[in-house]
This record gives structure tokens, sequence and C-alpha cells, in this order.
């Protein structure tokens, strides 16, 4: 069985550790041509349980080597989700003969102290390497921060901000985010807090990341703050939403037009799928690349203990690069999957016009595997039609995303896309996205592998991610409208070589 579920499961090209169970990416770091990753992970079994800190390491974010495990519960507790630093300065002086340390911020969660009904039980702790991140040592005097008496109180991001001069770290603390400041990664002072009042609530917030980005075609630049949150996702259960505004050194300011936007939405999310939870950006990416670069679990609370993949649980999204655009009267955040991930293209068919008959030609004869594929087009002229792409195979099992013209609204619909059974929680309903005016134009551009879609509109600024286990893989493709003059144009078909 095994092996079956190897073969028909096993991502192509979707980071998953070889065995056992992962959640959150965590300490993402680029350093001497290699980007790190470092992960929940619990190596004794395939459900959640004491964490550690995996550890994988990528030339290009796209083909990962994993590694021994990088940090290890102890007597404080376990290690739970955070970040890690490139103290080019030695600011915390565990810098050693010249060796720039890289320092890891995470949670320290201690079960005997929730079991005990306390709310103190999770802590802010430290951890530096002084061989590029393969081996830790744990700072003497953690935790570095205590807990203030609240139980939610975790997933330190940490970054260097330029005009404060001080490492600034992010924290979710229950409904809110709290912002603290260091000279030296070791002494936190506590600086404000944020969002009681704004965006989705209704779960915990969690894995929060800020950051300032250019605004896309001009000198301003915002800052943005995700802030995943658990359940009360756009389409149940674990999303990640984000804000936008400016950061002081001290406190987070959303911007004016952003809550705007918000007083229509309630929140917007950088992913409307059900599976991109707790993402957060890579730190100490050269100036000279400048990308600001993302990577989120894909699974969802919800079924992540259920999916029917025995030997491991769980994989990454694809890496993403975020763009901020000004846009519609507001800020948006765009992702798209990393430019590295088209060096793995073996086979490309391009069309300027096709209809659905000779699109679905173009993949028979060419013999195209969906389970390595990036799938882009554009389609203009849209008026009031609907369109629809369906997945299928010869079990029946079907895959199916569009647009409803009639509703305003992007659908994906695993309901029936092989086994779904296993959670209640898994497909009970069509994830749907809520467009804010009829579209006329749309681009699209569809990545699959063999257990997930990544769907991205418009440049990635509505993007849905989901997984689906079928049956057998997904072999036919089709695309639908009842606009009988229905083009699919600058289209795209690219097949990965993994
Ligand atoms: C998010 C999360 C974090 C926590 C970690 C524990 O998925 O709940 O808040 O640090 O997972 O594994």
């Amino acid at each position: 069985l095994d092996s079956i579920v190897e073969k028909l499961y096993r991502p192509n090209f979707h980071f998953t550790p070889k065995a056992n169970w992962m959640n959150d990416p965590n300490g993402m770091f680029y350093l001497n041509g290699k980007y790190h990753l470092y992960f929940q992970y619990y190596p004794d079994g395939n459900v959640w349980g004491p964490m550690h800190w995996g550890h994988a390491i990528s030339k290009d974010m796209v083909t990962w080597e994993e590694q021994p495990i990088a940090l290890y519960p102890d007597e404080i507790g376990l290690i739970f989700s955070g970040s890690a630093v490139v103290d080019k300065n030695n600011t915390s002086g565990f810098g050693k003969d010249g060796i720039t340390p890289i320092v890891a911020i995470y949670t320290y969660h201690n079960m005997q102290g929730e079991k005990d009904g306390r709310l103190d039980f999770q802590t802010q702790a430290i951890a530096y390497s002084l061989d590029e991140g393969m081996t830790w040592t744990k700072y003497d005097k953690n935790p570095v921060i205590p807990n203030p008496g609240i139980k939610d109180f975790r997933d330190p991001k940490v970054i260097w901000d330029d005009s404060s001069n001080k490492w600034i770290m992010s924290l979710a603390a229950g409904n809110k985010i709290m912002f603290y400041s260091s000279l030296n990664l070791k002494d936190w002072k506590f600086e404000s807090e944020f969002g009681e009042q704004l965006g989705a609530h209704g779960g915990v917030w969690e894995c929060p990341d800020l950051f300032p980005m250019k605004v896309e075609g001009s000198d301003e630049t915002k800052w943005v703050l995700i802030v995943s949150i658990n359940p009360a996702g756009p389409n149940g259960g674990s999303a990640a939403q984000y804000f936008v505004g400016d950061f002081d050194g001290k406190s987070f300011t959303p911007n004016e037009k952003f809550l705007n936007q918000l007083q229509h939405h309630k929140a917007i999310w950088l992913d409307y799928g059900r599976d991109n939870y707790a993402g957060v950006t890579w730190s100490n990416i050269p100036e000279s690349d400048g990308r600001r670069l993302f990577i989120g679990w894909m699974s969802n609370w919800d079924y992540a203990r259920d999916v029917p993949t025995f030997k491991w649980r769980s994989s990454m999204t694809v890496a993403r690069e975020l763009k901020l655009i000004e846009s519609n009267q507001s800020y948006y955040v765009q992702s798209l999957p990393v430019n590295e991930v088209y060096n793995y293209v073996e086979k490309e068919i391009e069309k300027d016009s096709v209809n659905p008959t000779e699109l679905s030609a173009l993949f028979n004869t060419a013999k195209i595997n969906m389970a390595k594929l990036n799938l882009q087009f554009d389609l203009k002229n849209l008026k009031d039609a609907n369109y629809s792409f369906i997945l299928s195979n010869k079990e029946g099992d079907t895959l199916a995303l569009g647009l409803d013209n009639e509703n305003n609204e992007f659908y994906l619909d695993r309901t029936k896309s092989g086994k779904v059974n296993f959670s209640e929680k898994f497909a009970p309903h069509v994830s749907k996205v809520k467009v804010s005016e009829k579209l006329q134009n749309l681009k699209v551009q569809i990545l699959l592998d063999k257990t997930s879609i990544e769907v991205f509109y418009n440049n990635g600024e509505t993007v849905m991610t989901e997984l689906f286990f079928p049956n057998q893989p997904l072999d036919t493709f089709s695309i639908h409208s009842d606009d009988k003059t229905f083009k699919i144009e600058n289209l795209k078909i690219q097949e990965f070589k993994f």
C-alpha cells in the first residue's frame, strides 16, 4: 500500500518530508546560494505530536533536500513556529572567530504548564548556528520573552528594520499581533499591539509576518502584515489574511484606502483556497535579488491529520514571489510562483488563440502529464459568459474550477475529486471568491501537481490553492463556456521534468 500511495500522492514538485508529520514553514533564510526551510515536524508519527524543527535546503526553492532535524524539544518545552535571521553585525554576540551567527527565534510550548491550566505556557526563545543552519545551540538564558499571561502567545517573526535600526518582532497573541523591538535579539521591549478590532476574527491569530515592500511601479514603500487565522478562513478552517499600512519602528498603522476595502470585505486574503496556511517570507534575500519570497503549509487544520497519505503528512505550497500593487483604490499583495520553477520546463506549447476543442486536442496529442503542469492563458471579452475547466479521469473523479459570471465569483470544486470522505470537513462545499466587478478580461495561471492545484488569477491578485486526492491520476482536461465564440488566448502549456 505504501508504494501505491507514494506513486499516486507523493508530489512531483512540492516539498514533503520523507516520512511523518509536518506543518508550518519556519525559520526560512537565504545564505550563500542556499534557501533554508525549517518546518514544524513530528519525527515519530504521521499526526501532530511533540514539535521539532525539521530542515530542508534548496538552491532554487523548487528541489529540496531534507536535512537532519535542527531543533529538538527540551525541558522548557516543544519547539513551535518561529523565524531565523542572519545576524551580519553580530548584534547578538553569538558570532565567534568572524563567523556570522544565524539566530533562530521560536516559541517554547510547555505541555505541563498547559495541562496544569496555566496561561503562561508559551514563551519566546532563541538559538544560534555557526555552521549555516546545520546545527544549533540554544541560548542558556532562554526564554527571552516570558509570557505576560496570554494563552496563545507565539510564532515570533523577526526582521531587521533599517529605519529604526532595530530588530522588530511580530508575535501572535490571541486575537491580535504584538510588536517587540531589540538591539541584540536577547533583550526585547514591547512596542505596540494591533488588530483586535480589524480583519477576520473568530479564530486564533497565528504566524504573523511584517515587512516593507515597494509598491510596483512607484517609489512608495508600504508595510505588509500577514496574519494567519484558524479557524474562520474565507472557505472554512485555516487561512492567511493580510493588512497594508505603515510601520514607524513602534506601531503598525493600516492604510486609509486599505481600511476602506476592509469595510467592504471584512478581510483581504492572501489565498482564498483552503490549503495555504501559516505562510511567511524568507529573510536575508540579497538586495541585488530584491524579491519578497513566500512559502505556505499546503493544508488546513480542519483535516490535515486525516489526508490519505500515511508515510508522510503535508506538503508546502510552491514558493511564491509577492508583489505589492496599487489598484482599484487600494493596495493588494499579488503572489505568483517563483521564476525558478520555469527552469524545469521540459515540454512547451504556445498558441495565440484556440477554442475549447482545439485545446483538448493539444493536450491529447502532446500527451501532457497533468501532474506536473503549468498552464497559462488569457480570456478576453468575457461579456456575461461563464467558463469552467474540468480535470477528470476514468474513475469519474473530477476537479472543476472557473468563473461564475452571473454571481461574480470564482469557484474551485473538489467535492467529487476522488477520496473526500476521510474527513467531513474536507469537501463539504465548493470554495468561492467574490470578485468585485463583472470581469471582462482574465489572466489565468494554474499549477498542477499530483494532489494540488494552485490557481493564480490576474497575476496572482486572487489565488486559490487546494488539495485533492484522486483515485487515479487526473488525465483528462476540458474547458467549457456557454459562449459559442469562447477563445483561449496567449496559451502556454508547460510540462515540467521532475
Ligand atoms: C500554526 C500553529 C502555530 C504553532 C504551530 C504548532 O499552524 O498552530 O501557531 O506555533 O502551529 O505546531
